[in-house]
This record gives structure tokens, sequence and C-alpha cells, in this order.
């Protein structure tokens, strides 16, 4: 039957994700637009920023926190850049964003001790396997297979070497534990919908300590640069930019900061994350078609929810087949204005994704399972 209730939101793209309810460009009368972002009215809203930013996600006192240029990718090609090479380097990998960064590790930075581990989509690695003398590279979460690492106890309170951790999309939607972070990177554009362009970055003491220390074997862009000779370029963590920001991306994401605290701060935000996973796996439990791509529950991402469809008349067919159909469905919900972009990853098993961060509202989940139900059937009968 053919569903009659639209979510009123049809927004479940993985990123940039669903703005925050209630949200309309309103929000953004205030932007300081035609301003010098070196003025001292645009430092103040740069630094409001960070200052929100830090109490949100409850950072320790000594860890700093900066905007930086070109997104999560920026943030985190500047720590890679800036920090490896000073020890060897363990990298996990188990889907598209993770092997991004192992093709930075080793084709662009040719680190020369350098090991990978790596699974396939809906897997993870052998965490256990990660040295703690060595520095680790990892996302937190998955984006395009839809799992996440269920915890942080894996790496070594007392580690010698340094944690990458590309948190973009784990970040305001899973508890992480700071202590064991020593880099942390990610987006405006995931978890409080706000719009991409800069990335965030986090340091703890001792990312500080490395930066000042260690003098990378490689030219540094610009853009890269956290240090002016040999010192942390301390005004980054203030509300200076490395180079000019958006006034009007900056004023969206205090708008989602804001956001944030009214409805009960990372609490809240995890809690919206996490009912809005339940209802999917509700479904995914009485729904034969479809199952998690991720194989162990504890693994399982809340924000970006990825599924595959073990019909078996589906799971039977070539894999462009099981993509056309994929692709199919995901339009026949996008021309009713039901679901944007919901079709899996390109490079992850053919499935779909649905973004349940916290700007998604249940409600609207909810009414989409049914539409996602007639989709399926309406496309294979059409194609099979
Ligand atoms: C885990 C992960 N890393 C990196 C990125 C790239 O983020 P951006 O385009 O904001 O640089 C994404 C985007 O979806 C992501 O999910």
């Amino acid at each position: 039957m053919r569903p009659t209730h639209r979510p009123a939101n049809p927004c479940f793209g993985s990123g940039p994700t669903a703005k925050r309810p209630g949200w309309s460009v309103a929000a953004l009368e205030r932007a300081l637009v035609g301003r010098s972002h070196r003025s001292a009215a645009a430092r103040a809203r740069l630094g409001e920023v960070l200052a929100r930013s830090r109490a949100l996600l409850g950072l320790p006192d000594d860890y700093r926190i900066a905007i930086v240029p070109a997104s999560d990718t920026g943030a985190f090609e500047l720590a890679m850049w800036s920090l490896l090479g000073a020890r060897g380097v363990d990298i996990l990998v188990w889907e598209s964003f993770g092997k991004g960064w192992l093709i930075d590790a080793r084709d662009q930075l040719r680190l020369e001790d350098l090991r990978a581990f790596e699974a396939g989509y809906g897997e993870l690695p052998a965490l256990g396997a990660v040295a703690p003398e060595r520095d680790l590279v990892f996302a937190w979460n998955g984006t395009t297979s839809g799992v996440r690492v269920p915890d942080g106890d894996w790496i070594a309170a007392d580690r010698g070497g340094l944690s990458l951790c590309d948190a973009t999309s784990a970040v305001l939607a899973m508890a992480l534990p700071w202590t064991r972070l020593d880099v942390t990177t990610y987006s405006w554009q995931k978890v409080l919908g706000g719009e991409a362009q800069h990335g965030m970055l986090i340091l703890s003491p001792r990312a500080v300590e490395r930066l000042e220390r260690f003098r990378p074997p490689r030219p540094l862009p610009k853009l890269f640069r956290l240090t002016a000779g040999g010192r942390l370029n301390e005004d980054l963590f203030r509300g200076d930019t490395i180079n000019t920001p958006s006034m009007l991306a900056v004023e969206d994401a205090l708008d989602g900061l804001r956001w944030a605290e009214r409805i009960g701060g990372l609490p809240a935000l995890i809690a919206r994350s996490e009912d809005n996973l339940r209802v999917v796996a509700e479904w995914v439990e009485r729904t034969p078609w479809v199952d998690f791509l991720a194989r162990e529950p504890s693994t399982r991402s809340p924000t970006s929810i990825c599924l595959r469809i073990v019909d078996p008349a589906v799971a039977a067919l070539p894999r462009a087949d099981q993509a056309g159909l994929v692709k199919a469905l995901a339009e026949r919900l996008e021309g009713e204005a039901v679901a944007y972009d919901i079709a899996g990853y390109r490079d992850a098993p053919p499935g779909l994704r649905l973004w349940g961060g916290a700007t998604v509202e249940r409600a609207d989940l909810e009414a989409l399972l049914p539409w996602l139900d007639w989709a399926f059937e309406e496309t294979k009968s059409a194609l099979m």
C-alpha cells in the first residue's frame, strides 16, 4: 500500500545533513557579512563558536580547539601532515574514509613505518592489534559502512604514540573519551546540520607538545601551519583563523550550537540519535528484505545508519544490478519528496544509508519507513 503520510523533512542524507528542526535563513540574519574576520566583532563570533563547542563537547580544560580551513578533510590532513613521521603509525581502515587516510599516509606522506589493519564493509579490524607506542589514525564512525568503534577502551591510557581521530560523523552523537584522543576533527556539516567549509581541530596537550618539538620532513602549505618558530600559534585557539572564514557559515554554526544547548546539550543530542537508531532497528527486525550492514550490534552507527538488501532475489543479482535497484528506489522516493540522498555511498556495497543524527526528527524517520517498504516492492517488481 502506498503510504499517505510524508516525513515533514525529507532530508536524510549523511552530509550535509538536515538543518535543525525549525531552521530557516532567518537564523543567519545577524551574520557579520561584509566585515573583516579580523575585526573585534568577528573575532568575538569565532571565539564564541570555540567556547560554545568546548562546553557542549565537555572538553578537558587543557585541550585546545580551533577553526581551520577545508572542513573535516582539511582539519584531518592538517593534523596528519603536521604530526606524522615522528613514530611508527598504525591505521585502521574499514570503509572509504579510513581508506582515504591510508592513501594519504602511504602514497602522499610516504610514511616508512606504517601498518594498516583493514576490514571489509560491515566489520571492524581487530582493535587490539594497535600498539600503544605507535601513532594511531582512525575514523571513530565509518560513515560509509555505518560501523563505529563501540568505545575507546582499546586506546591505551598510557600510550606513547598519539591518537588521531576523524570524528566527523561521531562527535555530538556518541560519547567520546577525550583523554584517549590526542587529535580530534570534525566538520559543521554533520551532527548539528551546519554548513561545510570549516573544520574543527581539537588537540590534547601531548599533540601540542609534538607540534612544538617535531619538524615534519616535508613542506607544509600555509593552510596547514599551526606553529611559528617552533611555538604553537595560540591565537588560532582564541578566534583567529589561518585564512578567511565565511561569517555566514560561522553564524549558522552558532545557531546549531545554541539549538543544541536549548534542547539539553550533549546528552540530549546523543539520546536523539540513539532513539533514531532504535526506530530503524525495530523496523529492520520486522522487515525481511533489509538488514544492517554492520554485523555486530554494538558497532552499529546511530548517525550513518547503513542497510543492505537481503531479499534473496535481489541479493542474488550481480552487484551492478543491485546498485541499479537501489538507485531507482532512491530516485522514486526523491521524486515523491519523501527522502533525499539515501542511496549508500558509491564505494560501499549497494544499500541504503539513513542519517540518524540529532537534527533528524524521530517522527520523520517513522514516517519514512513505510515508504521504504512501498518503494522496495514497487522498484523490485518494476525491475525484476
Ligand atoms: C568519516 C569522514 N571523514 C571525512 C569526511 C569528509 O568530510 P568533509 O567533506 O567535511 O571534509 C566525511 C564526510 O562525510 C566523513 O564522513
